[in-house]
């Protein structure tokens, strides 16, 4: 979900800077060492003490000169310009074709997108809003034939439904949404499986695919693992505690090695409203997740989201849901053994011994990176010896030491304080109040973990850490190394002995993000990164089959950063290492998510997710941006249409890998 942090440190300090040909960009050295030497006598300045504490211009001329003996960035590809506009970019030579919008036809028969009279009927039969994850499973090997899934986060209904906004003195207020709009909401949640195929070196969707499937907040669901029939998710409508409707907030996910895609229930404690009695057994536990949170209204118009009159409901949502893209008609199962918190995403990899491992993200400030490890071994030669496998692990949490080693505490019912002495009467306790046997293990506080990747082919985890602003000088530590941390960092994990099931590694911090050009952010770019190439707030990530890393960001903008969020390709290897460069920008108002790449590399999926939902901030619009007054209307620009998120393709013209 969109974030909206207070900046305090200027990032268009360099606003007056001649506009780049993005071929022939300086580099952030050379506008250091520039810089240096322009205002190299003025003692006393902050920028210039600042700067050269952290790099003399010997050092960054010997770095550089390292860094052209050895060959620089692994990418191949023109560095497009930072910027702000109604559109996206990608660089020169690569196409980025529409694939899907809101309202576009999954199923048989979905009506026509008709986005002044939707319908909760149409939307469940269209593509929904906010797409984030993306993920691709080849059907038969294929890189050019196969399943797209993709997550619908949330709803931004002042984009999506007119008349809605009345404007006072510039700000917004909406009109309480009725029934209708409401279960178009719900029906615009969840997550899409449809067929798609390249024809002539085109993407397009299977229109009547066999295996297309929308899954809504409606969708039937069954409840496996730990907590499955536990008396705290019995309900009026479910006294087993063992099925429930829909999915909440899916933010990143996963394809299993196995070809299931799993969804990551995020913020759901947004959807819950009324109130808990302040002495009710579940009182503590919500309020560590933040429930009820009331900022959508479905609790007006469904009782299950009104906790004082379904108090166990909101423990039925947080959890990692598994779906068998390959069946229609299969039921997604919540895997509570991957316990129960603001789950961003789902990426894994099967370890060396067979077991497979997830890395899971709890994306809240102050809030633990996890991972699970199959009991079980993954059998690729019986896709239904694996299905369950997600039922039976182990869960860890991370405790990041200054020394840079780590370790992996285990999650399991009677080990140290979880136990009944603490309120943890078995592991299905573990699964619901995961937060809180994190804290009592004294994992570490992060700096809200988003996506968390695995790579292959370097042994190496990467994971996204998006903001603090929160964080206090006095809660600085060696893995959250800024206090008021607006723009996050990337931490770089080696397993030991490159054993992804290990329960010791080291670590390291990749890149800390933000403007590297002032000095205050302390931002840790290599000096080869352009203008063009820092950024802020890392949120989704991926690895391609070069084993080379793209991160895709969710914060920047005009105030902020002075550009929109985008694609950006990172170095990790050798004295090109944190270099990065931009690839993709996304209209105004929109975050990227979704990067995925199909097996040969030569296709690139990206989601434009919340277009249009801002602009205020931007030159070019400069005011609030609702259904009838909209910052761009990307990727129709047709005034009869609103602003829809979307998926995008990405190939090479001519065709061949991406950024080689
Ligand atoms: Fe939905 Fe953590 O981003
Ligand atoms: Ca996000
Ligand atoms: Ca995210
Ligand atoms: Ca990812």
């Amino acid at each position: 979900m969109n974030e909206h942090p207070i900046f305090k440190t200027s990032q268009l300090e360099f606003a007056d800077a001649e506009p780049c040909n993005p071929t022939a960009n300086p580099t952030m050295g050379e506008i250091i060492s520039a810089r240096f030497s322009r205002r190299g006598f003025l003692k006393g300045s902050l920028a210039v003490s600042a700067i050269a504490a952290t790099v003399s211009p010997l050092a960054l001329m010997q770095a550089q000169e390292a860094r052209a003996e050895e060959g620089g960035s692994a990418f191949s590809f023109t560095e497009i310009e930072a910027g702000v506009d109604e559109t996206h970019h990608v660089a020169e030579g690569y196409d980025a074709d529409i694939l899907l919008r809101w309202g576009d036809a999954v199923l048989p028969n979905a009506p026509e997108f008709d986005p002044a009279n939707q319908t909760a009927e149409a939307q469940a039969m269209q593509f929904g809003y906010n797409n984030d994850y993306v993920g691709f499973i080849p059907l038969d090997g294929s890189s050019t034939h196969g399943l797209l899934v993709v997550n619908h986060e949330y709803t931004n209904p002042h984009l999506m439904f007119p008349g809605l906004v009345t404007l006072a003195e510039g700000e917004m207020t909406l009109e309480p949404l009725g029934k209708e709009q409401v279960d178009v909401e719900m029906m615009a949640h969840g997550g899409t499986i449809v067929e798609i195929e390249k024809v002539d070196g085109k993407w397009r969707v299977v229109p009547d695919g066999q295996y297309n499937r929308r899954i809504t907040a409606m969708t039937e669901m069954e409840i496996t693992g730990p907590a499955a029939g536990h008396d705290r998710l019995k309900t009026t409508a479910d006294p087993a505690g063992t099925k429930v409707l829909g999915t909440l907030n899916d933010c990143a996910g996963g394809v299993t090695p196995w070809g299931t895609y799993v969804m990551a229930e995020e913020n759901f404690h947004g959807y819950f409203g009324g109130e808990l009695p302040a002495d009710h057994k579940e009182a503590a536990n919500y309020e560590r997740y933040g429930v009820p949170e009331g900022s959508y209204e479905w609790a007006n118009f469904h009782d299950r989201f009104d906790v004082s009159k379904e108090p166990n409901e909101p423990n039925r949502f947080g959890y990692i849901v598994e779906v068998d893209p390959m069946d229609p008609t299969s039921v997604p199962k919540k895997r509570t053994a991957l316990g129960r918190f603001k789950h961003e995403g789902a990426e894994s990899i099967v370890n060396n011994d067979g077991r497979v491992v997830f890395y899971l993200g709890d994306d809240e400030r102050f809030d633990y990176v996890y991972k699970f490890v199959t009991t079980g071994t993954y059998n690729p030669d019986d896709r239904a010896a694996n299905m369950d496998l997600l039922d039976d692990g182990t869960l860890y949490v991370a405790k990041f030491a200054e020394d840079g080693s780590m370790e992996w505490m285990p999650l399991v019912h009677g080990e140290g304080p979880l136990t009944a002495e603490n309120g943890f009467e078995s592991q299905a306790d573990i699964s619901i109040e995961t937060r809180r046997a994190a804290d009592l293990l004294g994992a570490t506080k992060m700096d809200r973990p988003e996506d968390i990747q695995p790579n292959g082919t370097n042994g190496k985890v990467y994971v996204m850490l998006t903001n603090n602003t929160r964080r206090t000088a006095e809660q600085v530590d060696m893995a959250n190394p800024r206090a008021e941390n607006a723009f996050g960092h990337i931490i770089e994990i080696a397993e030991t002995d490159g054993n992804f099931a290990a329960t010791t590694g080291t670590w390291e911090v990749l890149l800390q993000c933000g403007d590297p050009s002032v000095a205050e952010v302390g931002a840790t770019f290599s000096t080869d990164t352009t203008v063009n190439g820092w950024f802020g707030m890392p949120d989704n990530c991926a690895v391609d089959s070069e084993g080379r890393l793209w991160v895709s960001t969710d914060g920047n903008s005009p105030s902020a950063t002075g550009r929109t969020d985008g694609l950006w390709a990172v170095d990790t290897e050798g004295a090109a290492r944190a270099t990065s460069k931009l690839f993709f920008r996304v209209p105004v108002g929109a975050e990227m998510c979704g990067p995925v790449f199909t097996p040969d590399s030569e296709t690139l999926f990206l989601a434009v997710q919340h277009p249009a939902d801002g602009g205020d901030d931007w030159e070019g619009f400069g005011r609030v941006s609702y259904y009838e007054d909209l910052s761009t209307r990307w990727p129709d620009f047709d005034e009869n249409l609103p602003v829809r998120p979307s998926v995008v393709v990405v190939t090479k013209q001519g065709g061949g890998k991406i950024a080689v």
